[in-house]
Protein backbone atom coordinates (compact mmCIF):
# COMPACT_ATOMS: atom_id res chain seq x y z
CA UNK A 1 0.00 0.00 0.00
CA UNK A 2 1.63 3.26 -1.21
CA UNK A 3 0.88 6.40 1.36
CA UNK A 4 -2.11 7.98 -0.30
CA UNK A 5 -3.55 4.82 -1.41
CA UNK A 6 -6.67 3.23 0.02
CA UNK A 7 -6.36 -0.23 2.20
CA UNK A 8 -7.89 -3.31 -0.18
CA UNK A 9 -11.17 -4.73 0.57
CA UNK A 10 -10.49 -7.64 3.15
CA UNK A 11 -13.08 -10.27 4.53
CA UNK A 12 -12.36 -9.81 8.11
CA UNK A 13 -12.62 -13.41 9.83
CA UNK A 14 -9.94 -12.97 12.47
CA UNK A 15 -9.79 -12.19 16.02
CA UNK A 16 -10.70 -8.16 14.92
CA UNK A 17 -11.36 -5.87 14.31
CA UNK A 18 -14.33 -7.68 12.22
CA UNK A 19 -16.01 -6.25 9.05
CA UNK A 20 -18.27 -2.96 9.19
CA UNK A 21 -21.71 -3.00 7.73
CA UNK A 22 -22.42 -0.05 4.80
CA UNK A 23 -25.06 1.52 7.33
CA UNK A 24 -22.35 2.00 9.79
CA UNK A 25 -20.06 2.84 7.71
CA UNK A 26 -22.41 5.92 6.70
CA UNK A 27 -22.84 6.87 10.00
CA UNK A 28 -19.06 7.17 10.74
CA UNK A 29 -18.87 9.32 7.68
CA UNK A 30 -21.72 12.08 8.59
CA UNK A 31 -20.18 15.47 9.27
CA UNK A 32 -19.04 16.37 12.89
CA UNK A 33 -20.95 17.99 15.68
CA UNK A 34 -19.85 19.47 18.89
CA UNK A 35 -19.20 17.40 21.76
CA UNK A 36 -22.06 19.71 23.91
CA UNK A 37 -24.50 19.95 20.84
CA UNK A 38 -27.65 19.30 22.57
CA UNK A 39 -28.18 16.78 19.59
CA UNK A 40 -25.37 14.48 20.57
CA UNK A 41 -26.85 13.99 24.26
CA UNK A 42 -30.05 12.90 22.89
CA UNK A 43 -28.59 10.37 20.36
CA UNK A 44 -26.32 9.36 23.60
CA UNK A 45 -29.87 8.67 25.17
CA UNK A 46 -30.93 6.08 22.59
CA UNK A 47 -27.31 4.82 22.32
CA UNK A 48 -26.83 3.99 26.15
CA UNK A 49 -30.18 2.59 26.13
CA UNK A 50 -29.67 0.43 23.38
CA UNK A 51 -26.38 -0.40 25.46
CA UNK A 52 -28.38 -1.74 27.70
CA UNK A 53 -30.37 -4.04 25.80
CA UNK A 54 -27.30 -5.84 24.09
CA UNK A 55 -26.03 -6.00 27.62
CA UNK A 56 -29.22 -7.22 29.38
CA UNK A 57 -28.91 -4.82 32.11
CA UNK A 58 -31.02 -2.03 33.63
CA UNK A 59 -27.63 -0.35 35.13
CA UNK A 60 -27.57 3.07 34.70
CA UNK A 61 -24.12 3.91 34.70
CA UNK A 62 -24.08 2.06 30.87
CA UNK A 63 -21.86 4.53 28.18
CA UNK A 64 -19.51 4.16 25.90
CA UNK A 65 -15.69 4.99 27.02
CA UNK A 66 -13.55 6.62 24.32
CA UNK A 67 -10.61 3.73 23.94
CA UNK A 68 -10.65 0.47 23.03
CA UNK A 69 -11.31 -2.89 25.05
CA UNK A 70 -8.10 -2.09 26.82
CA UNK A 71 -9.04 1.02 28.00
CA UNK A 72 -12.28 -0.83 29.27
CA UNK A 73 -10.32 -2.89 30.94
CA UNK A 74 -7.66 -0.17 32.84
CA UNK A 75 -10.76 2.01 33.15
CA UNK A 76 -12.76 -0.75 35.30
CA UNK A 77 -9.91 -1.57 37.42
CA UNK A 78 -8.58 1.81 37.84
CA UNK A 79 -11.87 3.06 39.52
CA UNK A 80 -12.54 -0.08 41.21
CA UNK A 81 -9.15 -0.65 43.02
CA UNK A 82 -7.02 0.72 45.69
CA UNK A 83 -3.63 0.24 46.75
CA UNK A 84 -3.42 -3.10 48.87
CA UNK A 85 -7.56 -4.89 48.00
CA UNK A 86 -7.35 -8.14 47.37
CA UNK A 87 -8.13 -9.34 44.18
CA UNK A 88 -9.26 -12.80 42.76
CA UNK A 89 -8.50 -13.37 39.00
CA UNK A 90 -9.21 -16.70 37.06
CA UNK A 91 -6.85 -16.62 33.83
CA UNK A 92 -7.22 -19.39 31.07
CA UNK A 93 -5.34 -17.70 28.39
CA UNK A 94 -3.53 -14.14 27.00
CA UNK A 95 -6.49 -11.41 28.40
CA UNK A 96 -7.07 -13.33 31.63
CA UNK A 97 -3.21 -12.44 32.20
CA UNK A 98 -3.56 -8.92 31.24
CA UNK A 99 -5.92 -8.21 33.79
CA UNK A 100 -3.61 -9.83 36.58
CA UNK A 101 -0.78 -7.41 34.79
CA UNK A 102 -3.17 -4.11 34.99
CA UNK A 103 -4.59 -4.95 38.97
CA UNK A 104 -0.87 -5.67 39.97
CA UNK A 105 0.51 -2.05 38.06
CA UNK A 106 -2.47 -0.60 40.32
CA UNK A 107 -1.06 -1.69 43.79
CA UNK A 108 -3.64 -4.61 44.57
CA UNK A 109 -2.96 -8.07 46.07
CA UNK A 110 -3.97 -10.59 43.39
CA UNK A 111 -4.23 -14.23 43.78
CA UNK A 112 -4.19 -15.49 40.40
CA UNK A 113 -6.14 -18.78 39.50
CA UNK A 114 -4.99 -20.65 36.46
CA UNK A 115 -6.50 -22.96 34.29
CA UNK A 116 -5.75 -24.60 31.05
CA UNK A 117 -5.69 -22.99 28.17
CA UNK A 118 -8.60 -24.50 25.68
CA UNK A 119 -10.44 -25.11 29.17
CA UNK A 120 -12.75 -22.83 31.12
CA UNK A 121 -11.80 -21.88 35.08
CA UNK A 122 -11.87 -25.03 37.77
CA UNK A 123 -14.73 -23.60 40.42
CA UNK A 124 -13.61 -25.54 42.88
CA UNK A 125 -10.06 -23.73 42.77
CA UNK A 126 -12.24 -20.82 42.08
CA UNK A 127 -13.91 -20.86 45.20
CA UNK A 128 -11.08 -22.08 47.36
CA UNK A 129 -9.11 -18.95 46.49
CA UNK A 130 -11.90 -16.59 46.78
CA UNK A 131 -13.27 -18.40 50.27
CA UNK A 132 -9.44 -18.11 51.59
CA UNK A 133 -8.22 -14.52 50.66
CA UNK A 134 -10.14 -12.62 53.71
CA UNK A 135 -11.62 -9.10 53.35
CA UNK A 136 -11.80 -9.44 48.94
CA UNK A 137 -12.27 -6.37 46.39
CA UNK A 138 -13.09 -7.61 43.40
CA UNK A 139 -13.02 -11.64 41.50
CA UNK A 140 -12.79 -10.82 38.03
CA UNK A 141 -12.24 -12.67 34.64
CA UNK A 142 -13.04 -12.91 30.94
CA UNK A 143 -16.33 -13.86 29.44
CA UNK A 144 -15.15 -15.05 25.95
CA UNK A 145 -11.19 -15.65 26.35
CA UNK A 146 -10.11 -14.40 22.52
CA UNK A 147 -6.56 -16.51 22.81
CA UNK A 148 -8.37 -19.82 22.97
CA UNK A 149 -11.90 -19.78 22.32
CA UNK A 150 -13.77 -20.85 25.72
CA UNK A 151 -16.92 -19.37 26.98
CA UNK A 152 -16.83 -19.34 30.66
CA UNK A 153 -19.78 -19.14 32.57
CA UNK A 154 -20.09 -16.24 34.95
CA UNK A 155 -22.77 -17.19 37.39
CA UNK A 156 -21.35 -19.23 39.45
CA UNK A 157 -18.06 -16.99 39.82
CA UNK A 158 -20.16 -14.20 40.70
CA UNK A 159 -22.02 -16.16 43.35
CA UNK A 160 -19.08 -16.71 45.17
CA UNK A 161 -18.00 -13.51 44.57
CA UNK A 162 -20.58 -12.03 46.25
CA UNK A 163 -20.90 -14.43 49.12
CA UNK A 164 -17.48 -13.03 50.37
CA UNK A 165 -18.44 -9.53 50.14
CA UNK A 166 -16.48 -8.61 46.78
CA UNK A 167 -17.57 -7.08 43.32
CA UNK A 168 -17.47 -8.95 40.35
CA UNK A 169 -15.84 -7.94 37.30
CA UNK A 170 -16.35 -9.46 33.79
CA UNK A 171 -14.25 -8.94 30.46
CA UNK A 172 -17.31 -9.37 27.73
CA UNK A 173 -14.72 -7.89 24.72
CA UNK A 174 -15.29 -11.11 22.37
CA UNK A 175 -19.08 -11.55 23.51
CA UNK A 176 -20.79 -8.71 23.28
CA UNK A 177 -23.28 -8.64 20.48
CA UNK A 178 -22.64 -12.20 19.67
CA UNK A 179 -23.41 -14.24 22.84
CA UNK A 180 -25.91 -13.15 25.20
CA UNK A 181 -23.73 -11.73 28.02
CA UNK A 182 -27.15 -10.74 30.33
CA UNK A 183 -25.00 -8.86 32.93
CA UNK A 184 -28.15 -8.86 35.57
CA UNK A 185 -29.28 -12.38 35.67
CA UNK A 186 -25.64 -13.24 35.65
CA UNK A 187 -25.01 -10.96 38.83
CA UNK A 188 -22.22 -9.33 36.66
CA UNK A 189 -21.17 -5.86 38.33
CA UNK A 190 -19.21 -3.94 36.00
CA UNK A 191 -17.87 -5.12 32.39
CA UNK A 192 -16.23 -3.72 29.68
CA UNK A 193 -16.30 -4.86 25.89
CA UNK A 194 -15.16 -3.09 22.54
CA UNK A 195 -17.04 -2.20 19.70
CA UNK A 196 -15.03 -3.68 17.08
CA UNK A 197 -15.90 -7.49 17.26
CA UNK A 198 -19.60 -8.91 17.64
CA UNK A 199 -21.06 -4.74 18.19
CA UNK A 200 -20.05 -4.34 14.43
CA UNK A 201 -18.62 -1.34 14.71
CA UNK A 202 -14.86 0.14 13.97
CA UNK A 203 -12.60 -0.11 17.47
CA UNK A 204 -12.21 3.06 19.17
CA UNK A 205 -14.94 2.85 21.74
CA UNK A 206 -15.30 0.58 24.99
CA UNK A 207 -19.23 0.29 25.96
CA UNK A 208 -19.03 0.02 29.61
CA UNK A 209 -21.56 -0.98 32.52
CA UNK A 210 -21.24 -0.45 36.16
CA UNK A 211 -23.91 -1.47 39.07
CA UNK A 212 -25.38 1.16 41.22
CA UNK A 213 -23.52 -0.82 44.02
CA UNK A 214 -20.49 -1.36 42.23
CA UNK A 215 -20.05 2.77 41.55
CA UNK A 216 -21.35 3.75 45.16
CA UNK A 217 -18.18 1.59 46.54
CA UNK A 218 -16.10 3.85 43.83
CA UNK A 219 -17.81 6.95 45.04
CA UNK A 220 -16.40 5.92 48.44
CA UNK A 221 -12.80 5.21 47.66
CA UNK A 222 -10.49 6.27 49.95
CA UNK A 223 -7.67 7.39 47.77
CA UNK A 224 -8.06 9.55 44.74
CA UNK A 225 -8.17 7.60 41.13
CA UNK A 226 -5.27 7.89 39.67
CA UNK A 227 -6.44 7.83 36.42
CA UNK A 228 -7.52 11.30 35.67
CA UNK A 229 -9.05 10.29 32.52
CA UNK A 230 -10.87 7.31 33.09
CA UNK A 231 -12.60 8.68 36.38
CA UNK A 232 -16.25 8.07 36.31
CA UNK A 233 -17.18 10.36 38.62
CA UNK A 234 -15.65 13.03 36.26
CA UNK A 235 -16.88 10.99 32.98
CA UNK A 236 -20.60 10.68 34.55
CA UNK A 237 -20.80 14.70 34.46
CA UNK A 238 -20.05 14.84 30.68
CA UNK A 239 -22.93 11.56 30.04
CA UNK A 240 -24.94 12.82 32.11
CA UNK A 241 -26.16 16.22 33.25
CA UNK A 242 -24.69 18.71 33.71
CA UNK A 243 -22.98 17.50 30.69
CA UNK A 244 -19.60 19.09 31.59
CA UNK A 245 -16.72 19.06 28.77
CA UNK A 246 -14.03 16.25 30.02
CA UNK A 247 -12.43 15.44 26.55
CA UNK A 248 -13.25 15.75 23.12
CA UNK A 249 -15.52 12.37 22.29
CA UNK A 250 -14.86 11.20 19.24
CA UNK A 251 -18.30 11.76 18.11
CA UNK A 252 -17.66 9.99 14.91
CA UNK A 253 -17.10 6.95 16.14
CA UNK A 254 -20.33 7.50 18.58
CA UNK A 255 -22.48 7.57 15.56
CA UNK A 256 -21.34 4.20 14.09
CA UNK A 257 -21.71 2.74 17.36
CA UNK A 258 -25.13 4.24 17.41
CA UNK A 259 -26.08 2.80 14.48
CA UNK A 260 -24.48 -0.49 14.82
CA UNK A 261 -26.37 -0.70 17.82
CA UNK A 262 -29.61 -0.27 16.04
CA UNK A 263 -28.72 -2.99 13.77
CA UNK A 264 -28.63 -4.98 16.37
CA UNK A 265 -32.01 -3.96 18.01
CA UNK A 266 -33.10 -4.38 14.08
CA UNK A 267 -32.05 -7.76 14.14
CA UNK A 268 -33.22 -8.85 17.40
CA UNK A 269 -30.86 -9.98 19.97
CA UNK A 270 -31.77 -14.01 20.11
CA UNK A 271 -32.02 -14.12 16.17
CA UNK A 272 -28.14 -12.63 16.58
CA UNK A 273 -26.82 -15.03 19.16
CA UNK A 274 -28.54 -17.70 16.57
CA UNK A 275 -27.07 -16.26 13.18
CA UNK A 276 -23.56 -16.29 15.24
CA UNK A 277 -23.67 -20.04 15.93
CA UNK A 278 -25.36 -21.37 12.82
CA UNK A 279 -22.77 -19.68 10.75
CA UNK A 280 -19.63 -20.90 13.46
CA UNK A 281 -21.16 -24.70 13.27
CA UNK A 282 -21.50 -24.71 9.49
CA UNK A 283 -17.84 -23.64 9.25
CA UNK A 284 -16.62 -25.63 11.80
CA UNK A 285 -18.28 -28.81 9.51
CA UNK A 286 -16.89 -27.54 6.62
CA UNK A 287 -13.10 -27.61 8.18
CA UNK A 288 -13.93 -30.98 9.21
CA UNK A 289 -14.13 -31.99 6.05
CA UNK A 290 -10.46 -30.32 5.11
CA UNK A 291 -9.26 -32.24 8.10
CA UNK A 292 -8.96 -29.15 10.75
CA UNK A 293 -10.34 -30.15 14.18
CA UNK A 294 -11.56 -27.34 16.44
CA UNK A 295 -9.46 -26.90 19.60
CA UNK A 296 -11.85 -26.82 22.11
CA UNK A 297 -14.49 -28.93 23.57
CA UNK A 298 -17.92 -28.46 22.50
CA UNK A 299 -19.17 -27.74 25.52
CA UNK A 300 -16.83 -24.73 25.89
CA UNK A 301 -16.75 -23.47 22.20
CA UNK A 302 -17.50 -19.74 21.70
CA UNK A 303 -19.55 -19.15 18.26
CA UNK A 304 -17.70 -15.82 17.95
CA UNK A 305 -14.05 -16.50 18.10
CA UNK A 306 -13.16 -20.46 16.62
CA UNK A 307 -10.13 -21.80 17.35
CA UNK A 308 -8.47 -24.73 15.21
CA UNK A 309 -5.92 -27.02 15.72
CA UNK A 310 -3.21 -26.84 12.56
CA UNK A 311 -2.47 -30.18 11.02
CA UNK A 312 0.58 -31.47 10.88
CA UNK A 313 0.88 -30.88 7.37
CA UNK A 314 0.92 -27.57 7.54
CA UNK A 315 5.14 -26.46 7.56
CA UNK A 316 4.26 -22.89 7.77
CA UNK A 317 1.05 -21.54 9.15
CA UNK A 318 2.11 -18.23 8.68
CA UNK A 319 2.61 -18.67 4.62
CA UNK A 320 -1.10 -20.13 4.81
CA UNK A 321 -2.67 -16.87 6.78
CA UNK A 322 -0.45 -14.59 4.40
CA UNK A 323 -1.70 -16.36 1.07
CA UNK A 324 -4.94 -15.97 2.39
CA UNK A 325 -4.63 -12.56 2.89
CA UNK A 326 -3.31 -11.16 -0.06
CA UNK A 327 -4.23 -13.64 -2.77
CA UNK A 328 -8.16 -14.28 -1.38
CA UNK A 329 -8.68 -11.11 0.86
CA UNK A 330 -9.46 -12.89 3.96
CA UNK A 331 -7.96 -12.27 7.12
CA UNK A 332 -7.21 -15.20 10.33
CA UNK A 333 -5.30 -14.99 13.14
CA UNK A 334 -2.64 -17.04 14.64
CA UNK A 335 -2.13 -18.45 18.24
CA UNK A 336 -1.18 -16.02 20.93
CA UNK A 337 1.59 -16.67 23.32
CA UNK A 338 1.87 -20.74 24.41
CA UNK A 339 -0.59 -21.54 20.93
CA UNK A 340 1.24 -19.73 18.44
CA UNK A 341 1.91 -22.00 15.20
CA UNK A 342 -0.58 -24.20 17.27
CA UNK A 343 -3.87 -22.99 16.73
CA UNK A 344 -5.55 -20.49 14.12
CA UNK A 345 -8.36 -18.09 15.24
CA UNK A 346 -11.30 -17.88 12.90
CA UNK A 347 -13.65 -15.07 13.86
CA UNK A 348 -17.62 -15.16 12.68
CA UNK A 349 -18.38 -11.67 14.89
CA UNK A 350 -21.05 -9.16 13.87
CA UNK A 351 -21.31 -8.46 9.86
CA UNK A 352 -18.00 -11.13 9.66
CA UNK A 353 -20.32 -14.20 10.76
CA UNK A 354 -22.26 -14.46 7.11
CA UNK A 355 -22.38 -18.25 5.29
CA UNK A 356 -21.11 -15.72 2.61
CA UNK A 357 -17.52 -15.21 4.07
CA UNK A 358 -17.29 -18.39 5.37
CA UNK A 359 -17.57 -20.21 2.10
CA UNK A 360 -14.25 -17.96 0.81
CA UNK A 361 -12.53 -18.71 3.52
CA UNK A 362 -13.22 -22.59 3.07
CA UNK A 363 -12.44 -22.30 -0.76
CA UNK A 364 -9.45 -20.53 -0.10
CA UNK A 365 -8.37 -22.77 2.32
CA UNK A 366 -8.92 -25.74 0.19
CA UNK A 367 -7.07 -24.11 -2.33
CA UNK A 368 -4.12 -23.03 -0.74
CA UNK A 369 -3.37 -26.19 1.54
CA UNK A 370 -3.49 -28.12 -1.41
CA UNK A 371 -1.16 -26.44 -3.52
C1 LIG B 1 -10.92 -10.72 25.63
C2 LIG B 1 -10.24 -9.46 25.27
N1 LIG B 1 -10.01 -8.53 26.22
C3 LIG B 1 -9.41 -7.36 25.93
C4 LIG B 1 -8.98 -7.07 24.66
C5 LIG B 1 -8.32 -5.77 24.36
O1 LIG B 1 -9.08 -5.04 23.48
P1 LIG B 1 -8.43 -3.95 22.49
O2 LIG B 1 -7.47 -4.67 21.61
O3 LIG B 1 -9.65 -3.43 21.77
O4 LIG B 1 -7.80 -2.91 23.33
C6 LIG B 1 -9.18 -7.99 23.64
C7 LIG B 1 -8.72 -7.74 22.26
O5 LIG B 1 -8.68 -8.59 21.43
C8 LIG B 1 -9.83 -9.21 23.95
O6 LIG B 1 -10.06 -10.13 23.00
Amino acid sequence: MTTNSLPSPRILMGPGPSSVTPRVLEALGRAPIGYLDPELFTMLDGLRANLRTVYGTSNEWTFPLTGTGMAGMESCLSNLLEPGDKVVIGVIGFFGARMVELARRLGAEVTVVEGEWGGVLDPDEMAKAIQQSGKLKLVGCVHAETSTGVHQPLKHIASMAHEQGALFLADAVTSLGGISVDIDNNEVDVAYSGTQKCVGAPPGLSPVTVSENAFQIVRNRKSRQSHWFFDWNLLQNYYDTPHMYHHTVPVNMLFALNEALLEIVDEGLEERFKRHRDVSAFMLSGLEELGIHPFVKAEHRLPTLNTVVIPESVVDEAAVRARLLQEFGVEIGGGLGALKGKIWRIGTMGASATLRNVLTLLGALKRVLSE
